[in-house]
C-alpha cells in the first residue's frame, strides 16, 4: 500500500523530512511497487542539461503494478466504470480482471501488428474504455504512447503523428460528444494522409456510421480481438524508458512532445493520487478530464489504477442533455471524490439552480479543480452547493511537463482557503523568483514559480529535442526548473497561482500558444499579420482576442472575414483554439525594432484603454489610438 499522510501534524513533519532527504522518501514511496529489480542510484540530475534520472537500474513493468500487483485482492473490483455520453445508454464496469484480459488481448494484437518496445503507438480516440485498454497495452509491451485529444483537427493530428514518427494509429470510426457526432476517423484518414510514418490504423466501432477502410492499413478493432490470445508476458522495461509522449503548448508555434518517463511517473501519480484525494479502498473516484490531456493521464489512468482505485470515466460533457448530467452521474454511481476544472464549475453555476434541485450529492467527500485559477466566486459555489460545506476542495496546481500534482491541499488535512493552491507535495521545493532570477525569501512574496530540487514525475525531456528542453524550463534560471507560472506566496506561507507570465493562454482549461494561434490565422490568404492575447473571461477563465491586420478583405465584409478566420484556425488546430474577438486593424503597435507590444494589446483586450505604462518607444503612437477606437465596437 503507498504511505498515506492522514493527519497535518504529519503533513508538516512528512514534508520536512521529505525535502531533507528527497531520495530517501521517494525510495520509501518506490518500495511498496512492484520491482523486478530494484534501482541501483535512486537520482542522478543536472539542471543545467536537464539531466533527471529517478531510479536508474530498476527493471519493471508499469502493468504489472496495476493488474499482478493488485489481481489476488481487486480482481472483482471495479476498475472502470463508463458512462455514456447517452444516459439511455447502458454504462459499464470493468473489473480489474477484465480490464487486465483486454489489455493483455490487445497488447498481442499490437505485437501482432509489428509493434515493437520503443515503438511509437499514436492514439485519437473518443472517451472510452478501449482508449485505456490501448495505453495499458502499449505500456504493457513497452510502446510509447502518444494520445492526442480527439478535439484537434486533422492538421494538429498529422504534425504530432510526424513528429512522433508514430508507426500504427489507434482511432475510432467516429465519437459522441453531447447532440454532437465527430468523425473522428474522417479526421484520422486526413491526418494519415499526410504523414508517411503510419503504416496501420485500427479502427474501434462506436458510433456505428459507415467510414471508408483502406485495404492493407485499416483494420477494426473486433475483428483483431476476435482470436486474440489472453495470455501476455509483460516487457522488461528500465526505469527510464518512456512511458508516453504527450503535446502541449508553449510560447513557441510548435507543440513540445514531452516525454515521461515510466518509473519515476509511477510514483508520483500513484503517490499523488492517494494522497491529494485521500482515496480509500472501495471510494468511486470520477476525473471529469479527457485522456487528451495529463490529467486524464495522471488522475483518470494511472495515478487511480496504479492505487487499485475505481475511476469512473466519462464520455459526453457536462450540460448534454441538460446542465444537471455531472450531479446525475455522481448520484448515480456513488462518487466519493469528483476531479474537474473551473471552467466547467463556473459554467455550471451560470446555468443556475435548478439543475441542482433533485440532486443528492451525499456521496462526496472530496472535491478537486485543476488546469486554471478558481476565483473565489466558484470556489464558493463549488463548496456551498456541490460540497454543501462538508467537502474539502483540493485546488491542485500542476502541469502537463509536471507529470503530478506539485501544490495542492492534501484532502481534508491542509486547511484550504479559496483560490489557493496551497501548500507543497511533497518532496517539491517551489521558489520564487523575481525576473533576475534573485530568490525571494519569506512570505508574502510575489513572482515567477521554479521548482528547485527534481520529483519523479517530472518530463525528462522533449521528444527528439532535448536542447528546446533545456531551454524553455532549465535555462531562464539556472540551476532551476522555470514552471512559466506567476505566484504569490501569502503571510501564511500559502501559494496562489496567478497564471502564465509567458506567451502560453488557458482557455477553458486548455492550454494555447499564442503563437500557434498567431500561425493558423496568418495561414488565411488575406492576412498580413496578427497579434492574439488572452482577456479575462467570466466561463473561460481567459478567452482569445486576435487583432488582425488584413488589408485588403473581400466580399463579406468584417463579418465575413472573422467567420473565415475562425474557420482557419478551427482547420489548422481545431474548434476550441478559436478566437472569441476578432479585431481588424490596420497595424499592431510595435518598437522600434519590430517587437509587438503585447502589454498594450493586452490591455486594450480586457478594456483598460488608459493604462499603457511607457510607451515612448512605440514606432508608431497613432496606431493605439485607432486600435482603442476599434475595440469598442468589438465589446
Ligand atoms: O498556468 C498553470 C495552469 O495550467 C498550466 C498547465 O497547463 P497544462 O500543462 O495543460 O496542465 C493542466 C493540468 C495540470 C499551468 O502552468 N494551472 C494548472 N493548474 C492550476 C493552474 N493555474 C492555477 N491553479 C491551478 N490549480
Amino acid at each position: 500500500m503507498i504511505p498515506k499522510i492522514s493527519t497535518l501534524g504529519g503533513y508538516i513533519f512528512e514534508y520536512q523530512k521529505s525535502v531533507t532527504n528527497p531520495t530517501g522518501f521517494w525510495s520509501n514511496i518506490a518500495d511498496s511497487f512492484y520491482w523486478r529489480k530494484k534501482w541501483d542510484q535512486a537520482l542522478e540530475w543536472d539542471f543545467t542539461k536537464g539531466h533527471v534520472k529517478w531510479y536508474e537500474g530498476a527493471k519493471l513493468n508499469i502493468t504489472e503494478n496495476i493488474f499482478e500487483r493488485h489481481m489476488f485482492f481487486r480482481g472483482q473490483q471495479p476498475a472502470i466504470i463508463w458512462e455514456p455520453n447517452d444516459p439511455s445508454e447502458a454504462h459499464r464496469t470493468l473489473t480489474y480482471e477484465a480490464l487486465f484480459l483486454e489489455t493483455k488481448k490487445f497488447a498481442n494484437v499490437l505485437l501482432a501488428s509489428g509493434i515493437k518496445k520503443g515503438d511509437r503507438v499514436a492514439i485519437y480516440m473518443p472517451m472510452v474504455p478501449e482508449l485505456v485498454i490501448s495505453m495499458l497495452a502499449c505500456a504493457r509491451i513497452g510502446a510509447i504512447h502518444s494520445v492526442t485529444f480527439a478535439g484537434f483537427s486533422a492538421q494538429s493530428l498529422s504534425e504530432r503523428l510526424q513528429d512522433a514518427g508514430a508507426k500504427l494509429l489507434i482511432t475510432s470510426d467516429g465519437g459522441f460528444r453531447g447532440s454532437k457526432t465527430i468523425p473522428i476517423k474522417q479526421i484520422a484518414d486526413e491526418a494519415m494522409g499526410s504523414c508517411k510514418c503510419v503504416s496501420k490504423a485500427i479502427v474501434l466501432r462506436r458510433t456505428g456510421e459507415n467510414v471508408p477502410m483502406l485495404a492493407g492499413r485499416d483494420f477494426w478493432w473486433h475483428e483483431l480481438m476476435e482470436n486474440s490470445s489472453v495470455e501476455n508476458a509483460a516487457e522488461t522495461m528500465d526505469a527510464e524508458d518512456p512511458l508516453f509522449i504527450l503535446y502541449t503548448s508553449g510560447s513557441t508555434g510548435k507543440p513540445k512532445g514531452l516525454v515521461h518517463s515510466t518509473a519515476g511517473y509511477m510514483v508520483y501519480s500513484a503517490y499523488t493520487f492517494r494522497n491529494i484525494f485521500q482515496y480509500g479502498d472501495g471510494d468511486i473516484y470520477f476525473c471529469s478530464a479527457d485522456i487528451g490531456w495529463i490529467t486524464g493521464h495522471s488522475y483518470l489512468v494511472y495515478g487511480p489504477l496504479l492505487a487499485g482505485a475505481t475511476s469512473l470515466m466519462f464520455e459526453g460533457v457536462p450540460t448534454w442533455p441538460d446542465a444537471g448530467r455531472f450531479w446525475e452521474i455522481i448520484d448515480k454511481h456513488q462518487v466519493n471524490q469528483f476531479y474537474t476544472a473551473p471552467t466547467a464549475i463556473r459554467s455550471l453555476m451560470a446555468l443556475g439552480m435548478e439543475w441542482l434541485e433533485s440532486k443528492n450529492l451525499s456521496s462526496l467527500k472530496v472535491l478537486g479543480t485543476v488546469g486554471e485559477p478558481i476565483n473565489e466566486a466558484a470556489w464558493h459555489w463549488y463548496h456551498d452547493h456541490i460540497g454543501k460545506n462538508r467537502c474539502p476542495i483540493v485546488d491542485t496546481w500542476w502541469q502537463t511537463e509536471t507529470g503530478g500534482i506539485m501544490i495542492s491541499p492534501y484532502a481534508g488535512i491542509t486547511p484550504t482557503k479559496p483560490s489557493y493552491a496551497t501548500l507543497p507535495v511533497m518532496g517539491i521545493q517551489p521558489m520564487i523568483v523575481d525576473p533576475e532570477g534573485k530568490q525571494l525569501m519569506g512570505n508574502s512574496v510575489e513572482g515567477n514559480l521554479c521548482i528547485g530540487y527534481p520529483w519523479p514525475g517530472m518530463a525528462r525531456t522533449i521528444w527528439g529535442d532535448h536542447d528546446r528542453f533545456v531551454k524553455t524550463y532549465f535555462s531562464t534560471y539556472p540551476g532551476l526548473y522555470f514552471t512559466g507560472d506567476g505566484v504569490k506566496r501569502d503571510e501564511d506561507g500559502y501559494y496562489r497561482i496567478l497564471g502564465r507570465v509567458d506567451d502560453v493562454i488557458n482557455v477553458s482549461g486548455h492550454r494555447l500558444g499564442t503563437a500557434e494561434i498567431e500561425n493558423a490565422i496568418n495561414e488565411h490568404p488575406l492576412v498580413d499579420e496578427s497579434a492574439v492575447v488572452g482577456f479575462p473571461h467570466p466561463i473561460k477563465g481567459q478567452g482569445i482576442y486576435a487583432y488582425v491586420v488584413c488589408p485588403q478583405f473581400s466580399t463579406g465584409g468584417e463579418e465575413g472575414i472573422r467567420n473565415s478566420i475562425m474557420l482557419a484556425v478551427s482547420h489548422m488546430i481545431g474548434p476550441f483554439a478559436r478566437p472569441d474577438k476578432i479585431q481588424i486593424v490596420s497595424g499592431l503597435p510595435k518598437t522600434r525594432s519590430g517587437k509587438i507590444m503585447r502589454r498594450i494589446l493586452m490591455k486594450i483586450a480586457e478594456g483598460k484603454t488608459s493604462e499603457f505604462g511607457d510607451t515612448s518607444t512605440l514606432l508608431d503612437p497613432e496606431i493605439v489610438n485607432e486600435i482603442v477606437k476599434g475595440s469598442e465596437s468589438i465589446r
